[in-house]
């Protein structure tokens, strides 16, 4: 039967009571995480958030009856205990923080009582994760799922504090928007006033944000809730939150550094890490070249080697080949694996398949000095002599190269290099390595729509050296935008935004955009800079990404509260649902198929 917890009042949380404390009386409430009754003499294990301590009942110290009572309860009752706090009489518990201390009780009160739970409330539970997730409040229980809810707490308050010292307001965006088709797919919400119109729920804040610098609100900030209707990975879901920002009468060099000192401080302070500024800086072009990504991870080097130059003579037809059509040839060196087996580097060659290589040619240098190679039978002594030395190659290396247009070729030893350094355990976990990448191109080139698209978003203004290219060769415009990539993750990422309204019309029509869909889409936008636009720049975090690799979890699943999976939907309360008849009448809707 549940008791009140009437005439009693929490005194300390489990985990706060401390050697301390010893000789006071505290009231504390909590889960049962065990009890072991002995006889006479009951343990029982009492958590909160903060941690958790142990309650002694025994014959001579507490009533008969209360001894029985405790004997009864059973794991993930909600109890209220008061007692006094004495020094443990049995062995210290060295794993516990409360571990020389326990609580000799005058009351327990069962406050409610629990059915089995589906899982053990316990750290580093084996559980399935679609059980964790349709009983996530039991699952957020366990302590290491307190403690990274706490530590996202702990940023977003730091990150308040900090912004608000450097003068940013803090202002909240709707979020039921009109639909933009630029960027993913939007979810949209019916009108039920404005039958067959609909509202879209925010990819981010961007519009609202430049619209707020026209308003000459000069910084702006926001913890911001963004939409995006796209295929979910481990560091994507459909909703996420922003670390959102806007600067007015900034340039690139302004917005890096309030942003390495907003870093700097959070991993200060809740990691104990000393991040040293300035946070090195590297063009897309060379992340491209260096890593074949632009998002690298520099905790490790293997770094791509073009040696184009070095076989485009070559006897074999498959590098020249790739050359003659316009590519290149890159390689890596996987430093000591030369005596890979065969099977091993075949699987390589499947791997580097599925991201678009036609083939991996390899040459394994044995230790013994022989060379074991896919291709050296179409070269001459010389040519692979030269192929070698380029790469830096020696005895117990192995080579690995990829021929084709640079685009398959970055992203067939991008990601080989991550393979290989995850098999060759080339990364420190506990190395936190940021980095900038600056100066991405402005358009990318999209064979599916046939036209270019912008990299970032219509609004990144271009970096002014390369304006005279817009019309001539949009494909080389650079622009003023960076990334902030942590440890091989995109965390953020933002630009200097165009506030020139002939710009900007440029920056349409390359897209093709015509005139008026560009007025139909962004017309406030551009009525807004007709009345006095300052010049403004911002950036926006992954704020789950960022505590993701903050508490070293594997996905973002594991740092939001209430996530969804793969197919986007929620295995607690079963979102989306069908609605009934009579609500799809009012917003004068019918479905047509059900897929
Ligand atoms: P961008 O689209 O690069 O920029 O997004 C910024 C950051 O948000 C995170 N992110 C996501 N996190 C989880 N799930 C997702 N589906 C997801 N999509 C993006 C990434 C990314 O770096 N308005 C611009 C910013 C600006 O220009 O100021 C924007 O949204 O960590
Ligand atoms: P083949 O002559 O097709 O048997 O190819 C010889 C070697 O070249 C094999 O190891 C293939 O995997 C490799 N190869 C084929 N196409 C490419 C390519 N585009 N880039 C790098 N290696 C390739």
């Amino acid at each position: 039967m549940a008791e009140s917890m009437k005439g009693l009042r929490r005194t300390h949380r489990c985990g706060e009571l401390s050697g301390a404390n010893i000789g006071e009386t505290v009231t504390i409430m909590g889960w049962v995480q065990k009890n072991r009754n002995k006889g006479g003499l009951v343990f029982v294990d009492v958590r909160d958030r903060a941690g958790m301590i142990q309650v002694v009942f025994e014959e001579g110290r507490s009533e008969e009856a209360l001894i029985e009572k405790a004997a009864k309860l059973r794991a993930e009752y909600v109890v209220a205990v008061t007692g006094r706090v004495e020094k443990r009489a049995g062995a210290v518990n060295e794993n516990l923080a409360t571990g020389e201390i326990e609580i000799i009780p005058d009351e327990l009160r069962v406050l409610s009582e629990s059915e089995t739970p589906p899982f053990p409330i316990e750290e580093n539970v084996k559980t399935k994760e679609e059980v964790r997730l349709k009983y996530r409040y039991l699952d957020l229980r366990r302590p290491d799922m307190q403690r990274t809810l706490m530590m996202r707490s702990r940023v977003a308050t730091l990150t308040r504090q900090f912004l608000a010292e450097k003068g940013f307001l803090e202002i909240e965006t709707p979020v039921l928007i009109g639909s933009t088709p630029e960027g993913a797919r939007d979810y949209l919400v019916p009108s039920r006033i404005h039958q067959g119109h609909f509202y879209a729920l925010p990819q981010s804040p961007q519009l609202f944000k430049q619209l707020l610098m026209c308003s000459g609100c000069d910084r702006y900030f926001q913890l911001a809730k963004c939409f995006r209707d796209e295929d979910l990975r481990a560091d994507r879901q459909p909703e996420f939150t922003q670390i959102d920002m806007e600067l007015s009468f900034v340039d690139v060099d302004d917005v890096i550094d309030v942003n390495e000192r907003l870093l700097a401080r959070i991993f200060k302070e809740v990691l104990g890490k000393e991040i040293p500024l300035p946070i090195p800086r590297m063009t897309w072009q060379e992340a491209m070249d260096r890593y074949g990504s632009d998002k690298p991870d520099i905790r490790f080097g293997m770094e791509l080697q073009n040696v184009t130059e070095v076989v485009k003579n070559c006897g074999f037809a498959v590098f020249k080949g790739a050359i003659e059509q316009g590519g290149t040839v890159r390689g890596i060196n996987a430093k000591g694996q030369g005596a890979m087996p065969r099977k091993k580097i075949d699987k390589l060659v499947e791997f580097a398949k599925g991201y678009g290589a036609k083939g991996l040619a390899y040459i394994a240098l044995q230790e013994d000095g022989a060379v074991k190679s896919s291709f050296a039978k179409f070269m001459t002594e010389e040519e692979m002599g030269a192929l070698i030395e380029a790469m830096k190659g020696e005895n117990g290396d192995l080579l690995l190269f990829a021929a084709d247009q640079n685009k398959v070729v970055w992203d067939v030893l991008g990601a080989l290099r991550l393979e290989l350094a995850r098999q060759m355990e080339l990364v420190d976990k506990n190395d936190y390595r940021f980095l900038w990448v600056t100066e991405f191109p402005l358009l990318e080139w999209s064979e599916e729509q046939d036209r270019f698209v912008a990299m970032h978003h219509p609004f990144t203004m271009p970096m002014e050296e390369d304006l005279p290219f817009i019309d001539s060769d949009p494909g080389r415009v650079r622009a003023k935008a960076y990334d902030i990539v942590l440890n091989g993750t995109e965390l953020g990422g933002g630009s200097v935004r165009i506030f020139n309204p002939e710009i900007q019309n440029k920056m349409f029509e390359v897209l093709g955009f015509t005139p008026e869909q560009a007025k139909e889409q962004f017309g406030f936008l551009l009525t807004a800079f007709k009345y006095g636009v300052p010049p403004h720049a911002g950036l926006a975090y992954g704020f789950d990404r960022l505590i993701m690799l903050m508490a070293k979890q594997e996905s973002i699943r594991d740092v939001i509260a209430f996530p969804k999976i793969k197919d986007a939907s929620d295995l607690m309360t079963e979102a989306p649902t069908r609605v009934d008849e009579k609500q799809l009448e009012e917003l004068g809707l019918v479905i047509r198929e059900e897929k």
